[in-house]
């Protein structure tokens, strides 16, 4: 195959969850590049059908809008019958919904159980859901490509020094509870579902900044990154977005994409 035929989406569709900004959006721009339909999720519809318009005006892509709360399976299973409905197939699902949500204290001992628990419905049951859904769309065609957006949050534990320094809150245990529940949830469902032709892979990014955080932070973070920096918006996500919905990916499966700088092999 040649380089673009490895990287060819032309007519496939992708369904990205919280698709209209940041990382989701990232996501979404790449794979409307690579020829994508898309159906972009927010739970703001109004954010969804801004994003979709500026996807179709730039790539001239079929984009759909919806309105999506991952944390709510019924709303989970009608997007995904309206998703195969669309164009009578679903080929690719970029489960990014998620992030360190809720505004309460982050230390462990000051957090409201109901935070923790939104956070593991939100990062982790939510797209548990979703690949429910996507997942049996996916076998009945006997194909599909599933990415779950974990972190490296679940992976290792973090220095809070870090943040306490910079006056930050800091991540709570249970987004990284949430983010190792859903690398462990990609493994094994790879397990299940490729015999079928569906792929499930990861992938676990490190900090993307700076967006909004102090610069005493960004400093600290990209000093303890091997490369030196932390992820940069509107780049860095895409090539490994690319290379696991396309073809250039079709013997991986079950696997952990790691976008972090080297932050986790540090130690
Ligand atoms: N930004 C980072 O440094 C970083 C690092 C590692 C992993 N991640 C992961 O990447 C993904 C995207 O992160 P981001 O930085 O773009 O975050 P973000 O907060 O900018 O975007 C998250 C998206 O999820 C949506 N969302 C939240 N709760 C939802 C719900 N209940 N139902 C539907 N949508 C919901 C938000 O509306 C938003 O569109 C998240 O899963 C996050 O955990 C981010």
């Amino acid at each position: 195959m040649t380089i673009k035929e490895l990287h060819d989406l032309k007519g496939k569709v992708a369904l990205i969850t919280g698709g209209a900004r940041d990382l989701g959006l990232d996501a979404a721009t790449v794979l409307a590049e690579a020829g994508c339909y898309l159906i972009i999720t927010s739970r703001k519809i109004e954010n969804a059908r801004d994003t979709a318009e500026k996807l179709n005006g730039l790539y001239s892509c079929d984009v759909m809008p919806v309105s999506l709360d991952v944390c709510d399976y019924n709303n989970v299973a009608e997007v995904f019958k309206i998703a195969r409905e669309w164009k009578g197939h679903l080929d690719i699902l970029v489960n990014n919904a998620g992030g360190n949500v809720g505004t309460g204290p982050a230390h462990l001992f000051e957090r409201a159980p109901e935070d923790m628990v939104q956070m593991i419905m939100t990062n982790l049951v939510g797209a548990l859901y979703c690949c429910r859904e996507a997942g049996q769309i996916m076998a009945n065609q006997g194909f599909g490509k599933i990415i779950n957006i974990a972190s490296i949050a679940g992976m290792v534990g973090r220095d809070r020094r870090m943040y306490q320094r910079n006056n930050m809150k800091g991540q709570p245990v249970d987004y990284s509870a949430a983010k190792a529940g859903v690398i462990g949830m990609t493994r094994d469902l790879a397990g299940l579902l490729s015999p079928l032709g569906v792929h499930v892979n990861a992938i676990s990014p490190g900090g993307f900044g700076p967006r909004e955080l102090p610069q005493g932070f960004y400093r600290d973070y990209s000093d303890r990154t091997p490369l030196g920096r932390m992820g940069t918006d509107k780049k860095d996500l895409k090539g490994a977005i690319l290379f696991l919905a396309s073809p250039a990916s079709d013997y991986v499966t079950g696997h952990n994409l790691v976008v972090d700088g080297g932050f986790t092999i540090w130690k």
